[in-house]
């Protein structure tokens, strides 16, 4: 395993994140701390662990600042620290303005192309500028900390602002960017207001380099600059714009998961019982047990695959009784009424099939409502026949790679969502477009109905393929492409410059052992 922080060269890598690795909450058995669900943390966790360096985050649990100091710093992950989590103090009316409102009431449904959940409030506006102006000042705090001329990584659309802004305190540092969503075409970055489509673009031409998914956004992302912003160059085919006599480079990096901490727990003693005891109950028999995990986001379809689920039950009625789905799905932006709606909708859909199916001895939809931690997530993805993802639009889906890495008996199908960058990536997948309710039914019977053999044949180059990139060979193409950026090289100005992760097959074992642990456990003292 390659050591990425030779990279890194002595420079301190300095990352910054809205939400935070590790959250304490304070509960009725004192102080406990756990991972909260989503793409970002997973995927940083471990790379993290690696670099030893700072993370700078908004202290969002109930008990987060009795854990840490004064400054806000502690060492996480808590009981074994690895690198510092500085946490960063934001009040109602700046969580109501910039979390919720522009960040995720208009930044987040255009960028998914959902514009009827879009809504922009002018003091929405100003107060995310307030905030990624003070996000900025507490990474160029942690950056004169550091020492020496440190690198840093600012991640997602919570930040557009911070690299211009960084830039203007400390020219020199080195500034990237990995954008986890979909970047939108010009036209949806057209609903919001004059000049603010202009400011988000400069904000984020602070950068050295940007980094997305898949090709496909960081077009977009170039075709705004030439709409937007004329007086930018655009070298369009090699990826570049010259901005201020500075250039910024575009890269293409799908992120990945820990493949071997995902099939470490797969194959635990643990999830062994676990998955014999939920194939034992669900798919005993020739019965079969579908899955689904998720935050309760609209992005994720989630009505869309009920509305399926319920015309495969209708349609196929042999299948009552022989095919359970387990949705896993756990409560997220509860405060905004979307997502109250969401919920509200899925648990009454849930219900009402479930009435209409089920039986005395069968429930056709198994909701789980929660937070999962990783051990049990890992088994429920290793007794899967199928795993559905049916998301509307999705950045990547690291859902689909975790459960492609915790197949280890190989006998499961992915149905993909094909409006997802993980469809770019993974070949082997059931492809499905999520508008179109029939053929998502059409796809979970086609899963259902395809033989051990090629399920097999699937599944293994689909794991083969993973192993090939890991969030530890995204990691490394990111810091491989910044070293050659910061030394000056900047490479061949190829038609289309394509950052890859190297098609090294991982076969040698992971070598940290702690996996992506979202266990609660309960938090004793103040400092690690
Ligand atoms: P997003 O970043 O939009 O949430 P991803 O699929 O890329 O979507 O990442 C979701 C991450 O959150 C995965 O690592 C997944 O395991 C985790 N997650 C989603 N739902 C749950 C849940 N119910 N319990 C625990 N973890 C979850
Ligand atoms: O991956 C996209 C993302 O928005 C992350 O930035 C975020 O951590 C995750 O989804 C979960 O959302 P939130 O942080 O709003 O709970």
């Amino acid at each position: 395993m390659t050591d990425v922080t030779r990279y890194l060269d002595g420079r301190t890598l300095i990352l910054l994140s809205n939400r935070e690795p590790y959250e304490h909450l304070a509960g009725p058995e004192g102080i406990h701390v756990r991972q909260p669900p989503g793409g970002l943390v997973s995927a940083l966790d471990p790379t993290m662990r690696r670099t030893s360096g700072t993370w700078v985050a908004w202290g969002s649990g109930s008990a987060d600042r009795q854990t840490a100091d004064s400054h806000g710093r502690l060492g996480v992950p808590p009981f074994e620290p690895a690198y510092t989590l500085r946490r960063v103090w934001l009040d109602e009316g700046d969580i109501e303005g910039y979390y919720l409102g522009f960040a995720n009431s208009a930044l987040w449904p255009l960028c998914h192309l959902l514009i009827q959940h879009f809504e922009f409030h002018q003091e929405h506006w100003e107060c995310y500028q307030s905030i990624n102006a003070r996000f900025a000042t507490a990474v160029y705090e942690e950056t004169l900390r550091a020492g020496g001329v440190p690198q840093v990584w600012v991640q997602d659309y919570h930040f557009a602002l911070v690299p211009a802004e960084l830039r203007r305190l400390a020219p020199d540092v080195f500034i990237h960017h990995f954008w986890h969503i979909p970047f939108p075409p010009p036209d949806m970055l057209r609903l919001l207001p004059t000049g603010v489509p202009e400011a988000l673009l400069r904000g984020l031409l602070g950068n050295d380099l940007l980094e997305f998914h898949t090709d496909r956004y960081a077009h977009n992302f170039l075709g705004c600059v030439r709409e937007f912003l004329p007086d930018v160059q655009v070298r369009g085919e090699s990826m570049r714009a010259l901005v201020d006599g500075r250039t910024v480079s575009l890269g293409v990096f799908p992120i990945s998961i820990d493949v071997g901490a995902f099939e470490r727990l797969a194959l635990s003693e643990d999830s062994d019982a676990r998955a014999s005891a939920l194939r034992h109950r669900y798919a005993r028999g020739g019965r079969a047990l579908g899955i689904s995990v998720d935050r309760l986001d609209y992005t994720k379809g989630i009505p869309e695959r009920l509305r399926a689920l319920d015309r495969l039950w209708n349609d196929s009625p042999e299948l009552r009784g022989r095919f359970t789905m387990i949705v896993v799905a756990t409560p997220s932006r509860t405060e905004l009424l979307p997502y109250q709606n969401l919920e509200s909708d899925v648990l009454g859909t849930v219900r009402e099939i479930n009435q209409k199916y089920g039986t005395d001895d069968w429930e056709p939809i198994v909701l789980v409502h929660e937070n999962v931690h990783a051990e049990l997530l890992a088994s429920i993805y290793r007794a899967a026949d199928l795993c559905l993802v049916s998301s509307l639009q999705d950045g990547m889906n690291l859902v689909a790679k975790e459960f492609v890495a915790s197949q280890v008996d190989e006998h499961g199908v992915l149905v993909l969502s094909q409006f997802t960058g993980a469809a770019e990536e993974i070949e082997e997948a059931l492809l499905i477009n999520p508008f179109d309710i029939a053929a998502i039914a059409g796809a979970i019977r086609t899963a259902l109905e395809m033989d051990l053999a090629e399920r097999r044949r699937r599944m293994r180059a689909m794991r083969t393929q993973l192993r090939r990139s890991t969030i530890f060979d995204w990691l490394e193409a990111i810091l491989a492409r910044c070293a050659e950026l910061m030394d000056g090289n900047r490479g061949p100005e190829t038609d289309i410059e394509r950052d890859r992760s190297p098609a090294v097959i991982v076969d040698a074992p992971v070598e940290h052992t702690a996996g992506p642990s979202r266990d609660r456990a309960t938090w004793g003292n103040a400092h690690p």
